[in-house]
């Protein structure tokens, strides 16, 4: 068997150990899964060989409604059960989660492209997150307060929501679903999960595990999934009135409209939205650290993340060495097929993402902006291209905007204010980074007056956030945070209780109202 055959084989295996089928149904009502007959398919290609991975049966009518019915039955038994005990069924999905780790990586690979270090990595992030989740569930701390009124008590409780819908983009195709789920499902709600077109397979095997451990508690419609090949169900799911909290990851076009929709009903929106982040190499940057976080941050998952490195700022007395180690590592990267061993960098996950990423260089390059590596197509049966650097200039409406693809933009400073005021001067605030061993430097760019990003880091890269943090970003990228720290207060309400124990009724304000009662 030479490689290539072997490769096939383990994929098969991982397929049908997952119980993919070549045609699947795409929408878990609750209770069943729904092959509707009339309904539409869509078709999941592998992007590493444009190969078809399988068929999906998509939503239809009776489904959505019979999805958002069973989640909202499952909520409502789901806000009864104590907040601990929801822990354990989170912690019988990731115990799932960690025994089929290895095939799930493996589809993640498949399906999305990128490389199988980190499909396995994507799958791992989820069992972080339902080992974080398991613990969050017996602290769902609310303060307790001291009242001005004598005798009387003030706290502060969280409660469920109701139904959480989680709209996922392919490019995490498991994990940002996790991040979402699992801290919901703790809070007490039901979880509707609407995944890209794109990676419909790895929802679908992530749902086909939930669903073993939900019928174990026989609670089996608190997670749900449809599939659908355009946006007819899930421009329903945003707009309807039933769902308390709508997360979305993707584009910030997208999110504005996601955003203004369920602001018009009064519901909760949680955003994630996209990067441009930057990352800035100062003249005392030790660069045995600065070169592999950039290769890593910018070549990584094709370019496809939105913690991304986009932006290089780079001081001008590095800016030689760094960029000479810099093309040497490029040099070095292997593509390929995302599952051969050494292989650095996968495919884009389809033409219409190289299209878009020719098209950055043409426009890059029409601006005079200088090839320094790659900005090619690579050869092979995928959506291939090479990674590229590309000297160009911040005010670039190229640059200022997010595009998916291996594609960094260089740039040249001299001092710290001067790269801090670019990397800032974008309308995405995601992530940043900063390289340096000066200790004002680090300081300064961690101030108020430093980096305006929902993350930045010191001497560590833009990208491979860990479970814990809160995880999203400002302006543009939408505000929203998950994953870590408060972020489980996103998917509960806050309710005041006051508890008068005395026998006045004494007001606040110290305000007079007494009326005098007969007895
Ligand atoms: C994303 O690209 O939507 O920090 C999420 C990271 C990953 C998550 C990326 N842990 O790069």
């Amino acid at each position: 068997m030479d490689i290539e055959q072997e490769r096939e084989l383990e994929c098969r295996t991982a397929l049908k150990t997952l119980h993919i089928d070549a045609l699947n149904a795409g929408t878990f009502d609750g209770n069943k899964w729904l092959k509707p007959k009339h309904s539409k398919s869509l078709t999941s290609i592998n992007p590493a060989t444009a190969k078809a991975l399988g068929k999906v049966i998509c939503c239809d009518d009776d489904g959505y409604r019979a999805v958002l019915q069973n989640a909202q039955a499952a909520a409502e038994e789901w806000r009864r059960v104590p907040a601990p005990v929801r822990g354990e069924l989170v912690r019988k999905i990731g115990n799932r989660l960690r025994a089929h780790k290895e095939t799930l990586g493996r589809l993640v690979s498949m399906e999305m492209g990128k490389i199988l270090p980190e499909g396995l990595g994507e799958v791992q992030e989820m069992i972080d997150m339902a080992d974080f989740a398991v613990g969050q569930s017996r602290m769902l701390y609310g303060k307790t307060l001291h009242s001005e009124r004598p005798q009387h008590r003030m706290y502060e409780q969280w409660h469920p929501l109701g139904v959480v819908a989680v709209i996922t983009a392919f490019n995490f195709p498991v994990a940002v679903w996790a991040w979402n789920a699992f801290n919901a499902l703790i809070t007490g709600n039901s979880v509707v999960w609407r995944p890209s077109a794109k990676t419909p397979l790895c929802a679908i095997a992530v749902q086909k595990l939930c669903v073993e451990v939900m019928r174990e508690e026989k609670l089996p419609a608190l997670i749900t999934l449809f599939v659908e090949p355009g946006t007819e169900y899930v421009e329903r799911l945003v707009a309807d009135r039933n769902v308390a909290l709508v997360s979305f990851t993707g584009s910030t076009a997208v999110g504005r409209q996601v955003g203004k929709v369920v602001a018009e009903r009064m519901g909760k929106s949680l955003l994630e939205l996209s990067g441009n982040n930057a990352l800035i190499v100062d003249a005392t940057a030790n660069l045995d650290l600065a070169v592999p976080a950039i290769v890593f941050g910018s070549v990584g998952t094709a370019g496809q993340r939105c913690t991304t490195t986009r932006r290089l700022f780079l001081h001008d007395d590095v800016y030689e060495e760094t960029m000479a180690r810099l093309s040497k590592a490029y040099g070095q990267v292997k593509i390929g097929n995302p599952l051969q061993q050494r292989v650095l960098m996968g495919p884009l996950v389809d033409e219409s993402a190289r299209q878009g990423y020719f098209a950055a260089v043409a426009e890059a390059q029409a601006q005079e902006g200088q090839l320094l590596f790659g900005g090619q197509a690579y050869e092979g049966d995928g959506f291939y291209v090479t990674p590229t650097i590309i000297a160009a200039e911040n005010h670039w409406p190229v640059v200022q905007r997010e595009t998916f693809g291996p594609l960094l933009y260089v740039m040249r400073f001299s001092h710290l204010e001067q790269a801090i005021e670019l990397q800032n001067e974008v309308a995405q605030g995601l992530s940043s980074a900063l390289f340096t061993n000066n200790l004002q430097h680090a300081e300064q760019y961690l101030s108020a007056m430093g980096s305006d990003c929902g993350i930045a880091n010191i001497n560590i890269g833009t990208s491979g956030a860990e479970i814990g943090g809160a995880f999203g970003g400002e302006k543009d990228t939408g505000g929203g945070r998950e994953a870590g720290s408060d972020a489980w207060q996103n998917y509960m309400r806050c309710q005041t209780n006051t508890i008068n124990w005395g026998s006045d009724l004494p007001l606040a304000q110290g305000i007079d109202f007494n009326v005098a009662l007969e007895k």
